[in-house]
């Protein structure tokens, strides 16, 4: 791998300050070529419970240590991340395959998360809550809630940690982190700057492994007093089912279906241009991408014409490591074999395709930027999350008929309109079932905002105060005799 700094590039995991390696390894591959980048331990259980015993035994004087010292540490963090930013993106692009464009995005983006936190650090305010007894007074006490683990996604392998991690240790938490074994490698080159940077041995351990062993050792263990997972639906019911008997504090940012609704008073190339960001942002791959679109019928044709011209002349498939391609690969052949199935579902049922439509042949896992047409609720792909670079374009008449197709879904993540209407602004966000609602953008992260969602895609906030309150618990103090 050429990278300016070669020592970024671990393949042992980082448990207690130390580095690991293991007997048994799993390769990590590239999607863009099929070759091995690098090989990552298999660890289990017992190793899952030594970085559990470190992450305990880390945390009396960690979160004893003053938020100000805390703060300078993430800080420290943060500018090694910031200095190291190129050498992260490309171990990035080799492990996930996103253009390197984007993976100093995600880069800088997970830096902001760990600067945004240390400051947060600083301000974890109690209360006074006036009493209705005499001599008493109430103090309400925010604490740390103790060891904490982080299960992350190979979509975002930097910026998921960094969202998770930043605002747990800015608490005073500690944190073992299992990243997905598909992209490993990031998550382990911010343990190596994390160490450099100073945070003590144990606060943040990075364990890879089979996710069912390490996942299981994490969540019957009660020393592990919160889990965070971001991924699919079905792992976070499971999670949470397995963390009940312990009853640890949970956050799952889950599968999300963003509708993308464009009234007949939208600025229609804005929409098309944010349309085609938000759709094919991650070759699809992220839980807010714009997963079908609903357009007002008499915008429809405009749009339609506009958003597939655009398809067809802006996006460039192929290896995120050459500069002006901006589709990379999908993940594995899973996912490809997920749209295929899709398409094939959508067309039996009367949809037609405008453009792309197929995997590309030869080497990674690449598939063509796809618009489908006349798309219909039956259609899995309105019912089943996407994943990939598939457009479904449906239409409608009426306000009402536009919010009740948006809502038509199991999920409730993001999801996205177009109107330059002030009073619809209000009212269509108000009778939206999401988590987080974009009026005339499609870019809704930042770790200044609250991002989760509601009904089947979590539970919890990650970002902002709100993200910072999932690591704290309340105490409240009586205090008599006055
Ligand atoms: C995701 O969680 O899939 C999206 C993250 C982002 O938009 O930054």
């Amino acid at each position: 791998m050429k990278l300016c700094d070669p020592a970024l590039f671990r393949q042992e995991c980082y448990i207690g300050g130390k580095w690991l390696s293991g007997q048994k390894t799993i390769p990590v591959t590239n999607p863009a070529d099929d070759t091995v980048v690098g090989f990552i331990p298999s660890l289990g259980g017992g190793e899952t419970r030594q970085a559990i015993k470190s992450a305990k035994d880390a945390f009396p004087s960690w979160s004893r240590m003053t938020a100000q010292k805390r703060s300078q540490i993430l800080k420290r963090w943060f500018a090694a991340i910031c200095d190291n930013k190129n050498d992260l993106a490309y171990i990035m692009t080799c492990e996930q395959g996103k253009p390197l464009a984007e993976a100093l995005a995600e880069v800088l983006s997970a830096a902001a998360y760990i600067e945004w936190f240390a400051e947060e650090a600083k301000r974890v305010y109690g209360d006074t809550i006036p009493m209705s007894q005499e001599g008493k007074r109430i103090v309400v006490l925010k604490e740390p809630v103790g060891v904490c683990a982080a299960i992350t996604p190979w979509n975002f392998p930097s910026a998921m940690i960094a969202r998770k991690t930043a605002p747990a240790l800015a608490a005073g938490c500690t944190v073992i982190v299992k990243p997905s074994e598909l992209t490993p490698f990031s998550a382990l080159a911010l343990a190596e700057l994390a160490d450099r940077a100073g945070v003590p041995p144990g606060v943040f351990n990075v364990i890879t492994g089979p996710a069912e062993e390490i996942g299981s050792a994490l969540t019957e263990s009660s020393d592990v007093r919160k889990v965070s997972f971001s991924g699919s639906t079905s792992v976070g019911r499971l999670l949470m089912r397995n963390c009940s008997d312990t009853l640890k504090r949970i956050s799952l940012e889950l599968g999300g279906h963003a509708p993308f609704i464009v009234f007949e008073d939208a600025v229609i190339d804005v929409a098309v241009a944010d349309a085609v960001e938000s759709k094919f942002r991650n070759s699809g791959q992220t839980c807010v991408c714009a997963n079908r679109f609903i357009i007002h019928e008499s915008a429809y044709a405009e749009f339609v014409e506009k958003f597939v011209k655009a398809v067809e002349g802006q996006l460039f498939v192929g290896s995120g490591l050459i500069a002006d391609n901006n589709q990379g690969p999908l993940i594995d052949i899973d996912a490809i074999e997920k749209l295929e199935d899709q398409i094939q579902d959508a067309i039996q049922k009367g949809a037609r395709i405008a453009t792309g439509g197929k995997r590309i042949p030869g080497k990674g896992l690449f598939f063509e930027p796809t618009v489908l047409l006349d798309v219909t609720s039956e259609m899995k792909i309105l019912r089943e999350e996407t994943f990939g670079p598939i457009a479904p374009i449906s239409q409608f008449i009426t306000e009402t008929e536009a919010i009740t197709m948006a809502n038509d879904s199991e999920y409730g993540l993001a999801a996205y309109f177009y109107s330059r209407d002030v009073g619809r602004a209000w009212r269509v966000t108000e009778a939206l079932e999401y988590g987080m609602v974009g009026v005339n953008t499609a870019r809704l992260s930042s770790e200044a905002a609250p991002f989760g969602g509601v009904k089947m895609s979590g539970i919890g906030r990650e970002g902002s105060k709100y993200g910072m309150d999932e690591y704290l618990e309340i105490k409240y103090m009586c205090i008599g005799g006055i």
